[in-house]
């Protein structure tokens, strides 16, 4: 297998919606990635937040072998014996009531939306015109779908594909008096990610938020957090927002909820779940034996790293805050717990950050053009970071004295 001819195959078959680094992956291991050629690879980007217990999980590897021998599928029209279970446990960490199941980000959030203009609708039980206008954020990022567009606060994702889903308003990031400026009764839910991903890793303030949350119990409106890349563990506790101390309406996962199979979920209240009703909503792979099984276990194993997590993002930080301190290019270290974000001075060096850590053997990625992202398994040790903020400082080292070089020559 050659990665010349892999190349060549997607160039004529696929559809050119990826540009993607110029590595053939084989095979993984804990917190390492080994490609063709047999070059291995620390990997502090776990597929986008989704592998947080890195490869080879024994636990996931054993419980995949056993239910994919049992059951796969079955579709939504039967019953089995995972998705309660699921359910109960993704309640008893988030502090709500229900899930519905689905297979990916996009399309939790998707049906987050659905829900909260359902729930509008049930509770003006046709005397008044239902609730309707939905508040969004700035920079924020939901997926792909139309839904998710409309709500996504980016116009690069956006404007190719508009018009797209009317009735939402896009608020300043963490500007309240936008929020109250922008908020009447007509909105029917204010919705945004407790840690923006895609724009930067941008955690919202705890003003702002609990300011949201009062806005809406105040007028029955609902609020929606996406927590498809910072919830299940990945700030150090179950869900980002309980380190706000807030009680959202419905809550979106997905990611690292099935460690690498397709599986998203609408956590949501008795109060807004009773406006659903068989039919409304669906899914034909959405939560399956398969995918459910799987979660349990995932959940089950992140009980006890939660603690390792929070441990391990606290060095992490440290170092990442101590290379600021050393780097001129670097502008700002953003994030909680094992998401974090090192905005540097320019896009340009962020790009090249990136590659030569690729080139040094270090999997990262660049998030809103100009921010390193880090989001490793949850079970990397220091030992790892330390290898990261190693290389990092290397590459930082080159890179900043030769733009500083160039900026005195300019001058
Ligand atoms: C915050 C957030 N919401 C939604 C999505 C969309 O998830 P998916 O790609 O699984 O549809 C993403 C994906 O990166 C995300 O980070």
């Amino acid at each position: 297998m050659s990665l010349d001819s892999v190349m060549r195959s997607e160039h004529t078959f696929l559809v050119p919606t990826y540009d993607r680094h110029k590595i053939l992956l084989k095979e993984g291991n804990g917190v390492y990635l080994e490609d063709y050629r047999g070059h291995r690879y620390l990997d502090f980007v776990s597929g986008i937040g989704v592998n947080a217990l890195g490869y080879r999980h024994p636990v996931i590897h054993r419980k995949l072998k056993a239910q994919a021998g049992r059951l796969i599928h079955t579709s939504n029209l039967f019953f089995h014996e995972y998705q309660a279970e699921l359910a109960r446990r993704l309640a008893k960490i988030s502090g709500l009531d229900r899930a519905f199941f689905c297979n990916s980000g996009t399309e939790a959030w998707e049906g987050a939306l659905k829900f909260a203009r359902a729930f509008a609708r049930a509770q003006s039980q046709g005397r008044s015109k239902a609730k309707w206008r939905i508040l969004a954020l700035d920079n924020s990022f939901h997926g792909r779908t139309f839904g998710a567009l409309a709500t996504t606060g980016q116009a690069k994702y956006r404007d190719p594909f508009t018009p797209l889903v009317p009735g939402v308003t896009f608020i300043k990031f963490n500007d309240i008096t936008d929020l109250n400026r922008q908020f009447d009764r007509s909105v029917c839910a204010i919705c945004l990610e407790t840690i923006q991903g895609e724009g930067g890793v941008w955690p919202v303030s705890p003003e702002f938020l609990r300011y949201a949350c009062l806005l809406t119990k105040r007028t029955g409106a609902l609020l929606i957090l996406d927590e498809i890349q910072c919830g299940l563990g990945r700030t150090g506790r179950y869900f980002a927002y309980q380190h706000y101390r807030v009680r959202p309406d419905i809550v979106t996962v997905a990611k690292p909820l099935a460690a690498g199979l397709p599986l998203g979920a609408i956590l949501t209240t008795n109060r807004v779940a009773k406006a659903l009703h068989p039919g409304m909503h669906g899914s034909t792979f959405g939560g399956g034996p398969l995918a459910c099984a799987v979660a349990i276990e995932f959940l089950r194993t992140l009980d006890g790293l939660m603690e390792h997590a929070c441990e391990v993002g606290h060095y992490f930080r440290k170092q990442l805050d101590e290379l600021q301190t050393k780097h001129s290019c670097i502008r700002e270290v953003r994030g909680l717990g094992l998401m974090l974000g090192m905005e540097l001075e320019s896009a340009e060096r962020a790009k090249t950050a990136v590659s030569q850590m690729l080139e040094r053997g270090v999997l990262i990625n660049r998030t809103n053009e100009n921010t390193l992202r880090f989001l490793p398994p949850y079970i990397i040790r220091r030992r790892h970071v330390d290898q990261v903020v190693c290389t990092l400082d290397a590459v930082l080292s080159r890179l900043c004295t030769k733009a500083s070089i160039g900026k005195e020559t300019r001058e």
